[in-house]
């Protein structure tokens, strides 16, 4: 991927690896949306960064996940780079009362919205690059962290065939 000139989304853009992405996609001279559910947190990496173009949305709802599609593909139809970033980590048991809770929080924003944001975006005609943010413990698992550790191993599978997909379309898939 060229590290400047694209216009890219980074999904839980203003906080934390986010946040270090967007600073950096920002010096690179590249055009960066971010977005997130908290909107002064937003507000706050504006104040920093004028050019970065925020959007509030809670990305385990199936339908911030449809309308924010909706509102790039109408106003930022180049967009080329799609971030995979936001995601959470809930330490759990199995044997915990709200394990099943605090495992489908983790399932929906860690896999569900990663795999309807590809799905939707790659209409988009302008993009040539989804970059997936994972973790080592994908592959080194934490005992604690159960289900995130499974969440993060989800993606080295998934883009596997991805790729091969991409490939025909030339796309890439990170
Ligand atoms: N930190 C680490 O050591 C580490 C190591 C390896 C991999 N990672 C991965 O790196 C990524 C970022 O982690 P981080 O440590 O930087 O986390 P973080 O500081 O907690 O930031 C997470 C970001 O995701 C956003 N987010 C969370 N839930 C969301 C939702 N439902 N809808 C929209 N946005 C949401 C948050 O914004 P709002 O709260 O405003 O929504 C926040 O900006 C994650 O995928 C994580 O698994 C982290």
């Amino acid at each position: 991927m060229k590290l400047s000139g694209n216009k890219i989304l980074i999904t839980g853009g203003a906080s934390g690896i986010g946040f270090g992405l967007t600073e950096r996609f920002i010096t690179e001279a590249n055009s960066v949306i971010i977005c997130g559910r908290r909107e002064e947190v937003l507000e706050e990496v504006k104040v920093k960064f004028p050019s970065v173009i925020t959007k509030v949305c809670d990305l385990s709802k199936e339908e911030d996940r449809i309308e924010l599609y909706k509102w790039i593909s109408e106003n930022h139809s180049d967009l080329n780079v799609l971030i995979n970033n936001a995601g959470i980590q809930n330490w759990m048991n199995i044997s915990d009362s709200d394990f099943y809770q605090k495992a489908s929080s983790e399932i929906s924003i860690n896999v569900i919205a990663p795999v309807h944001l590809t799905n939707l975006f790659i209409n988009l005609n302008s993009l040539d690059t989804i970059i997936n943010v994972t973790s080592g413990l994908a592959f080194v698992p934490l005992s604690k962290v159960p289900v995130y550790c499974a969440s993060k191993a989800f993606f080295p599978f998934l883009y596997y065939f991805i790729t091969t997909h991409f490939k025909i379309k030339k796309y890439r898939g990170y």
